[in-house]
This record gives C-alpha cells, structure tokens and sequence, in this order.
C-alpha cells in the first residue's frame, strides 16, 4: 500500500463515469472502512486511489462489457446459464489445453466456467491450489497469465462467463509476506496472527472448531523459524491474513481487481465466513465479515460493475442467507445452495423424502432476487450439515445418523450400490465427511463392476433424476466436470504420496477422454448420461418456467419417497416428480391444468402418474395452449 496523499484533490481528474459510480458509494464505503479501521484517513485515501488505479488500468472491452451488464443487472437470474467446474490439468494439461476444448464444453451447454485455482502454490503444500503463494501470477505448469487472458476473451467471444477462486483467508506459507514475516519482519506478522506462545492460541482453541480434524488438526502451527505461534485455520501450510490490518485489506483487494482485469467475470470468495477471527468467539461469520464482504461488493460495483461475487460460505442456512445481505445493501450475487446439497444426497440414502420437501420449502420461501448457484458435487467433500432439530421430530440423531449416510454411501449398508470414501473421520465426534463422484455414488460403478445391466439402469436413472432435480431449481446449475460423461471414482490418487492422505483427490481425477468419447456410442452409460442432460439443459432454456422470477412450491405427493416440485411462470406450469424409491410408483397428484410429459410429449393423467425407481417426469401444463392438442415431442 502506498499513500500518495488526498484523492481529494485527485478526483477532478477522475473519468465522470468512475466519478458517479464512486459517489453514488463513497459514503457507505468510506464508513464501512472507517469504522473497521478505527477512523484511519491515511488508509481510506490509500484505499481510494488504489480503486480508482484499477480502474484506470482495466481494459476498454471489459468496461464495455461492464456496461452491458449495467444495462441489464439480472443477466445471470434467468434460466440461460449452465456451469461447469473443472481442474485445469486434469480437464485438458493448461489454459491452452482448457482453450483448444472450448468447443466441447459449450456442447456440454455450459457457458459459465470455473476454473479451479490455479495461481502459484507450492506443490505438495498446495491444499489443490487453495495455498496460494503469488496472487499475480499462474502455475507454471498451466500457462501464464497472458494465457488466462487469452481465455477469458475467447470464453467471451463465445458468451461464457468465467468464475476463479479468490483465496482471500489465507496466503501459503511461501508468499512473499510469509516469507517476511517468517524471517522476522515485524510489520509483516502483522498481516498475520502472530503470537509469542501458546497462550492466546490456546484461548482460541476452546471455542474456535477445527476444519480438518484428521489430516490438519488443530488451528495454529509453530512457526520455527520465527520463534512465534501462528494461526493457520486449514493446512499448516496455509497462514491466515489479519483483516484487522488496513494493508492487508488494501492490498488483497488490489489483487482481486488484478484478476478482475484479467476478464474474471466471476470471484468465488473462498472460505469467506472465517476472514474476521476474535478471541472468545468461533471466529465465523462475524460481523465484520459482512462488512468487508459489503466492502468486496462495493468496490467491485465502481471499478468492474459487471463482475458477481460468489461466497462460499459452507454452513447451516441460517448463516448462508446473510451473505446476500438485503435489497439496501447486497453482498454476494450468488451463494451455493450446500444445505440443498447435502439434502440430496441423505435423500438418496434414507429413500426418504420429508426433510428434502423441508428444506426446500424453506428455498422456495426466500426472496426470487436470491440466486443460488445449484450443484451435486464439486471438488469437495460432502459435509453432513443437515437440520438436525427436524430430523430430531422424527428420533433420527446426529452422530449415529452421521454413520448411516457414511454406511450407505461407502456401500457397506446392505444392499447400497454407493461406492464412496470418508473425508476426515473423526472417532471423537463421530463427524466424517463423504467423497465420491456422481456417478459413482448413484451405483454406476458398482453396477459396472458386477455388469448388471438392472442395477445399471436404475443407477443411469438415478442419475438423471438428480441432475432434472438440479436443474429443476431456480438460480444457476453447476455440473462437476467429468459428471456429464458419468465420471466414477478415481482410486489412483491413494498411490500418489501428496494426495493419499486426502480423499477429496478421489473425485479430483484426470478427464478420460476415451470415456468422453463414448457419449457418441449409442447404449454406453457416458451417451445416455450426456444425451439426457444436454436434452434437459435445453427444455430448461427454452421454457420460461424454468425463469428465476418463476414461483416455486412443493408439491404434495402422498408418497415418502418420492420429491414433488411446481414452478409457474407467465402461464407456463411445470410438476418435476422425483422418485427415491426402488420400486415403481404410482402418483395422484391433485393440481389443475392438462398435462403433457415435457420429454415425450404425451399426454399425462396427473391422477395415475406413473415413475420408475430413481425415475422423474417433468410435466408441463401450458396454460395459453391447454385445451389444444398436446405438443409433439419433436416440436419441444
Ligand atoms: C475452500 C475450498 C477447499 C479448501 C479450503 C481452504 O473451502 O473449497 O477446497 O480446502 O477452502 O482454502
């Protein structure tokens, strides 16, 4: 941070469009940043002109297309986008790589992209990328920054958004402030949690939770070389910034803007809800993360207005939802739907569909403006955070329901055709986490593997129905790459030194491009996973019932086991039937309106519907044209 004195003076030179988008803010801005850091003026200028030299330095299209979506601020609201998660090198070696297949994943129907981190990161001590040792420049490995360029401008040309991880918590161990801090630069362990000893580490302890209980226990690492204790919530390897110290905000959020010129379209503020820590508290969701996450939001609306924020904020619902913020005053345009989630997967499990229908009323009941960013699976384990105290009306309790989600999904409960890993057991708490492809954990590799071609069906269906369930959910449906080709698991990351410790690598594997190539053989389990999802990505774009403004409810099915969900929109109702059961089910589903299956096109009687196990059925009723003939599958 350097202070150059009074952007005061500077600001009759400022550009007049900057200018009004800076004052339209500065008072919220400047008093959110005073009040964090004690009234400091000298920080606030710092802070200042730093935003307006980004802006100076962002490039003339990315501010046409800022001003584009200006125009139009619900661009990523409607039913138009489909996201796609990915690792650089395991997707296709680099960004060049990721480049030279842009013609795939658009045939995928995507066009909104995440790219794993993929800044420097000592390798071995990389948490996947999430240790980030230089904010500006690539791994060598996956190209250069002129590459991730290059890609953001071809992924515009073609109308893909492009989201990247910004690691805002924490740097590595090896980052250039850590380094100085580990050599005993004192203004440099301030941007850190340094302590002298164990005392107030200790103090932390009892009432901060720990992340990875098993492979990094514990939420401070003796740092030798300083003689100091320093505060590393995740890995040792990963030291946590102190948000308290104005240059740290400053420069983190100049590094942000950094990747924003790059063409990053969309930020995932990783680990969000731990960047404030207080002694005494668990150091989540503080207040004052709002306020810098507020902050985050303001900045980016004057310096790159077309850019969204997604938090990652992977905790109970009542601590997701505040990260919106309100209708005054936003804060993440996007949130992960991770209660949803976990849901899906208990529900796959339990056969089971009351907490499901719950929580999803508890969705369905949150204002349409909230866009949620739906998903299955993505790089990381799959964490038990479900509403206990409604499982609790039903006798069903935490830890030994913990056990059984385990069980089934590890395939050791009888007759489970799950075939996953546990993530972090802790015996103590009885608190493992779950990993696992989609595939793998809807029983396609189990039914492979024992080439049952009934079981290989059922798990096909399963599939597909959970991928319907998706994208039957207002906001942005993400597929984990490989998910689309019904990618199993990937044992081989146990033989690796660097990743056998961490089970999370089973679902990280190399794209099989052989595999990939099969969904043009007719009957392979990779054709009819990618034929069935492109052909309801596109019945989701081309009806507006799928549109985020859309209502939502959940619909009474008379059946435990099967998920009953209504949209409607501008005379346009869909009834989405999700089957969990392992038999066949017949439905009497009392809503009005004449019915037509909106991927065969026949004419459905809602009072006998009839759904195979894992099966689902999309129905539509088209209000405009319900008395008219049904409308030809072929036409749809
Ligand atoms: C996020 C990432 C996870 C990583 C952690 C620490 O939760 O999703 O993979 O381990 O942050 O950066």
């Amino acid at each position: 941070m350097c202070y150059t004195g009074g952007y005061e003076m500077e600001r009759q030179f400022w550009d007049q469009n900057y200018l009004m988008r800076f004052s339209a803010h500065e008072q919220e801005l400047r008093n959110l940043f005073l009040s964090l850091y004690h009234g400091d003026i000298y920080a606030w200028n710092a802070f200042s002109e730093m935003l307006y030299r980004c802006w100076q330095q962002r490039p003339a299209q990315l501010k046409e297309l800022d001003s584009l979506r200006q125009e139009d601020p619900a661009w990523y609201k409607g039913n138009s986008l489909v996201g796609m998660l990915m690792y650089v090198d395991a997707f296709a070696g680099t960004l060049d790589g990721v480049r030279s297949k842009l013609d795939y994943i658009q045939s995928c129907g995507v066009n909104y992209l995440h790219l794993m981190p993929l800044l420097q990161s000592p390798e071995g001590r990389s948490d996947g990328g999430y240790a980030v040792s230089d904010f500006r420049s690539v791994q060598q490995e996956l190209g250069t920054m002129e590459d991730l360029e290059a890609l953001a401008s071809e992924c515009h040309d073609r109308g893909i958004a492009l989201c990247l991880d910004f690691v805002m918590n924490h740097t590595s161990e090896d980052h250039e402030w850590a380094k100085r801090a580990r050599a005993g630069d004192f203004e440099y362990q301030t941007r850190y949690f340094f302590y002298d000893d164990w005392t107030i580490p200790h103090r932390f302890e009892e009432n901060v939770p720990q992340v990875f209980p098993t492979t990094a226990p514990g939420n401070f690492t003796w740092c030798h070389d300083a003689g100091k204790v320093v505060m590393t919530t995740f890995y040792p390897y990963q030291w946590d910034l102190d948000y308290e110290n104005p240059v740290v905000l400053n420069d983190m959020t100049e590094n942000l803007l950094f990747l924003c010129n790059r063409g990053v379209d969309v930020i995932r503020l990783d680990a969000v809800p731990y960047i404030w820590k207080e002694l005494g508290t668990n150091c989540r969701n503080l207040p004052q993360v709002h306020s810098l996450v507020r902050i985050m939001r303001l900045v980016c609306e004057i310096v790159c207005p077309g850019t969204l924020l997604l938090g990652e904020v992977v905790m109970e619902p009542s601590k997701v939802v505040p990260y919106f913020g309100t209708e005054d005053s936003p804060e993440c345009h996007l949130l992960y739907n991770v209660t949803t989630m976990a849901t899906i997967w208990h529900t796959l499990a339990t056969k089971d569909v009351r907490l499901l229908r719950h929580q999803l009323e508890q969705v369905f009941s949150m204002p349409r403006g909230f866009t949620f960013l739906n998903y299955l699976r993505c790089h990381d384990d799959i964490g038990w955070g479900l509403d206990y105290s409604y499982l609790g009306k039903f006798g069903i309790g935490e830890v030994p329901h913990k056990k059984f989600l385990n069980d089934y999904l590890t395939g050791k409960w009888p007759g489970s055709p799950a075939r996953g890993e546990l993530y972090n057991d802790d015996p103590r708490l009885g608190d493992a986490r779950l990993c696992g492809t989609t595939a793998s954990l809807c029983g396609i590799e189990t039914a492979r593997l024992e080439q049952d071609a009934e079981k290989l069906e059922w798990a096909l269906r399963q599939d597909i129905a959970l991928h319907a369930l998706m994208f039957s959910l207002s906001g942005i449906p993400v597929l984990y790459s490989g998910d689309e080709v019904a990618r199993e698991n990937d044992y081989s990351y146990h033989d690796n030194p660097l990743t056998a410790p961490d089970s999370r690598y089973l679902h990280r594997g190399k794209m099989d491009w052989a595999a990939a190539d099969r969904r043009n053989v007719p009957g392979t389990p990779e054709q009819i996973i990618f034929t069935s999802l492109s052909r309801l990505e596109a019945l989701r774009r081309e009806h507006r019932v799928f549109q985020g403004q859309a209502d939502t409810w959940v619909v009474q099915t008379f059946d435990d086991s099967i998920l009953g969900i209504g949209r409607y929109y501008q005379g346009e109702k869909l009834i989405a039937l999700f089957s969990f059961s392992d038999r066949e089910r017949i439905l009497n589903i009392r809503e009005d309106g004449n019915f037509a299956d909106l991927l065969t096109g026949d004419r459905v009687d809602l009072s006998c519907v009839s759904l195979l196990p894992g099966g689902f059925r999309w129905l539509l009723c088209d209000f405009q044209q319900s008395d008219a003939e049904p409308v030809p599958a072929s036409n749809l």
